[in-house]
């Protein structure tokens, strides 16, 4: 798709209460590449959860949009993000996922880095000129800006000004505040990842993960589990969806969901000893919080999704999803689940179970979900690329339900934004293109 072309992919009719995407984005290598200068490049994009690094010398390695970066808690505490890529010829310094380190050693020469990044040792280094090794110049690159709301860390790869992480989240940061008030002492990742791969467009999986709708259709396994294990269940609430602002959205029920919240919400599953913990844990929340935002805490499920690629799902468990395409048709997936910090182990147990059932790679929700994106790209060949996805749902609603497409449409509109203002980047000074004249003549 040319830039053209890009700033008319998303087709929005109001008076028709009418929401179209061109099925191009989905299919078209030539919008990866302008997502990745308009999108990724510009926005907050999530890194960690403060938690993996829990004291000085704790260190993870992980890949953000592609960039190999490595994080640490440094002595005094800062957590810190490097492009992990070593300054004398490029290798990564580091190999391992996570550990506990003060110095970083390439593997390739041996330049060693300090836990602040700084070049600290260069094997055979009297052939090199000291001014090289003084100033700081060969120190690992650190990413150009790093900030946590509630632990939950991003980065900015724009080396220009940004706003702060807490203007970009806007009302994103208040949904993060309902998760994470759960707990009075925090939040932190349940140890492991899962890590898998989806044959299909990113964007897909940004849709699916507050997706009301499909709910009953593609995992209606779930519920017949549910229905097998717990009785008779509730009918499903009517939960809403919410615009944030600048491509963030959540959707939110009230109570009826059937399935358990291992928070406070217990239902039979849970089993009946399990049943005073969880009442006292609602007491102790009231008590904290005050009865109505205790309830919304506890009792009330939400998908929040935070623009461009991360998803916070907090349901029957909580799960950080983040992902990234590697190709216009295939991704990368990340998800860790989250619990209160301090759980007695029978609730974490519970956390743990509920987490893995519903939300884990051999799940009740996530093979299918994978699936089913992978179903809609392979649809998209039908008829290369041509006609449009439809996400009218709930135009005409003033307030949306999770059922509708609100959600989507709010990522959509900031996708459009983005990608609409992305220009033909002009001829650098000194040359010029092919269009100013033949070769030789002026
Ligand atoms: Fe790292 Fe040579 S590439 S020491
Ligand atoms: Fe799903």
């Amino acid at each position: 798709m040319t830039p053209p072309e890009l700033a008319q992919a998303v087709v929005e009719d109001p008076a028709a209460g009418s929401f179209r995407v061109s099925r191009r984005v989905f299919v078209d290598p030539a919008v990866l590449e302008a997502e990745r200068e308009a999108v990724f490049a510009r926005c907050w994009l999530y890194l960690a959860h403060a938690s993996e690094l829990p004291a000085p010398g704790a260190f993870i390695t992980r890949e953000v949009a592609g960039r190999p970066l490595l994080v640490n808690r440094a002595r005094d505490g800062t957590l810190q993000a490097f492009f992990n890529a070593c300054s004398h010829r490029g290798a990564p310094v580091c190999r391992e996922a996570r550990g506990q380190r003060r110095a970083f050693r390439c593997p390739y020469h041996g330049w060693t880095y300090d836990d602040r990044g700084t070049l600290v040792h260069v094997p055979l280094a009297d052939a090199m000129a000291d001014h090289l090794l003084d100033g700081g110049a060969l120190d690992l690159r650190a990413v150009p800006h790093l900030q946590a709301h509630r632990d939950f860390v991003f980065v900015h790869f724009d080396p220009a000004a940004v706003a702060p992480l807490r203007d970009y989240l806007g009302g994103a940061a208040e949904v993060l505040n309902l998760i994470a008030d759960q707990s009075e002492h925090g939040l932190e990742v349940i140890p492991g990842a899962h890590h898998y791969s989806v044959p299909a467009n990113w964007k897909l999986l940004l849709e699916n993960s507050a997706d009301g709708y499909h709910g009953a259709v593609t995992h209606s396994t779930y519920g017949d589990y549910l229905r097998a294990r717990d009785g008779a269940l509730p009918a499903a609430a009517d939960g809403l969806a919410f615009d944030l602002g600048q491509g963030h959205s959540y959707t939110t029920s009230w109570g009826a969901t059937p399935w358990g919240r291992p928070v406070a919400r217990w239902v039979p599953g849970f089993g009946a000893a399990a049943r005073p913990e969880l009442e006292a844990t609602l007491r102790g929340l009231v008590e904290r919080l005050g009865e109505d935002r205790a309830r919304t805490v506890a009792l009330a499920d939400r998908n929040l999704l935070i623009f461009p690629n991360l998803v916070v799902n907090d349901i029957m468990a909580i799960t950080v999803r983040t992902f990234w395409p590697l190709r216009h048709d295939q991704m990368e997936v990340s998800a860790w689940g989250l619990a209160p910090r301090g759980q007695s182990d029978a609730a974490r147990a519970r956390t743990t179970r509920n987490f893995v059932e519903f939300l884990g790679p051999a799940g009740f929700a996530t093979p299918d979900d994978v699936e089913m994106l992978a179903l809609c790209q392979q649809g998209y060949r039908a008829t290369g690329g041509d006609g449009f996805n439809d996400l009218s749902r709930g135009m005409r609603r003033s307030a949306p339900l999770q059922t509708d497409e609100a959600q989507m449409r709010a990522f959509w509109r900031q996708w459009q934004h983005m990608v609409a203002a992305l220009r033909p980047a002009a001829p650098p000074a000194g040359t010029r293109t092919a269009a100013h004249g033949a070769e030789g003549r002026p």
